[in-house]
């Protein structure tokens, strides 16, 4: 039996994934939060198949160690850039860092991203699960946007969530001022923002060779949310962990959008790893994804885009 389309989900993640034996040998990948979870077993994938990594971490130690292990493994390069994406002046630094040092890039992954239950603000003033899933995502992106465009062939990867399906965003009141703080609306506002843009991405891009997709990398057992308050770490340790997946599957899963030949062309579409799949129908309204692209940019400090050809 099929189900409606917005349930469609459920039975996608019981597919067989697809997998590509194409190599990224030489190409450079940025990927952000490449520490622990999806972006570490993305990066992991990346490095075995040739890739040249720039991996964008907050935690210097931690990327280290990420960074001795797979050049160890892999022999690939990798170089770290430091950067707290909770903060927009952070994500403009490691932007400008990459720019002087590398004149052509090719993929760029934003993985980096958390869910929290209680409200915060980061020293900008933004909710911080929107600022570094939605805003420091569309900012980066955007930084980079003329060295992918001049790279072209080239690919974003968003690692978006089925969370979004949760919804939560409210253009009104982006910080929660006005309602109730609920940890799964706040990640549901946060990527939800972030698919509209995708849309606004992939239309602007459209023809250029840049590609622009967002993926759901499974449900994963991971330090997400490993953050919060102690019962919510015990039930996520001794509970949740048992009805999750093993992360190596979200790096397999970026590795096939990022790789795989029969992907070079498809942008601005959904994935549920490497499934295309309909996305909630509160990201269909282009208009109010407009209105996303536009108060992002305004958040960041970003002049409106011109034109990509
Ligand atoms: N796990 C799942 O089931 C699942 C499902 C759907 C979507 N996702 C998405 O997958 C992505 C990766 O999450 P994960 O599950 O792999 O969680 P994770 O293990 O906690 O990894 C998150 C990564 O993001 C980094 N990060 C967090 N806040 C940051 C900040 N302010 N600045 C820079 N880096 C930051 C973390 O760095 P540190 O190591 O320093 O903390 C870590 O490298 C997220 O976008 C998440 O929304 C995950």
């Amino acid at each position: 039996m099929k189900l409606p389309v917005e349930l469609q989900f459920i039975q996608n993640a019981r597919l067989p994934q697809k997998t590509t034996s194409a190599r990224l040998d030489g190409q450079i990948c940025i990927i952000t939060g490449a520490t622990s979870g999806v972006g570490y077993h993305a990066a992991r994938r990346l490095a075995q198949a040739g890739a040249q990594l720039i991996l964008v971490c907050r935690n210097p130690q931690k990327a280290s160690a990420v960074k001795m292990e797979l050049e160890q493994e892999t022999h690939a390069r990798v170089e770290i850039v430091l950067a707290d994406f909770s903060r927009m002046n952070e994500v403009r630094q490691a932007a400008t860092t990459i720019l002087d040092k590398y004149s052509h890039l090719d993929v760029l992954i934003n993985n980096a991203g958390v869910h929290m239950l209680r409200r915060t603000l980061t020293e900008d003033g933004f909710e911080t699960v929107f600022a570094v899933n939605h805003l420091a995502s569309f900012l980066f992106t955007r930084l980079l946007l003329d060295r992918l465009l001049a790279s072209a062939p080239a690919r974003v990867i968003q690692v978006n969530s089925q969370g979004h399906r949760f919804g939560g965003l409210n253009l009104n009141d982006l910080t929660w001022k006005k309602r109730p703080y609920l940890g799964l609306l706040g990640y549901g506002a946060s990527k939800t923002a972030q698919l509209f843009t995708v849309w606004e991405f992939a239309a602007a891009l459209q023809g250029s060779g840049v590609t622009i997709n967002a993926m759901h990398p499974g449900s994963v057992r991971t330090n997400i949310g490993m953050n919060n308050w102690l019962p919510y770490r015990l039930y996520n340790r001794f509970i949740l962990r048992h009805f999750l997946k093993d992360p190596i599957i979200s790096g397999e899963a970026i590795y096939y959008l990022a790789a795989a030949p029969e992907m070079k062309d498809v942008s601005g579409k959904f994935f549920n790893l490497t499934i295309e799949e309909v996305p909630a129908p509160h990201t269909w309204n282009r208009e109010r994804g407009k209105q996303v692209w536009q108060i992002s940019e305004q958040l960041t400090g970003l002049e409106p885009l011109k034109k990509t050809k």
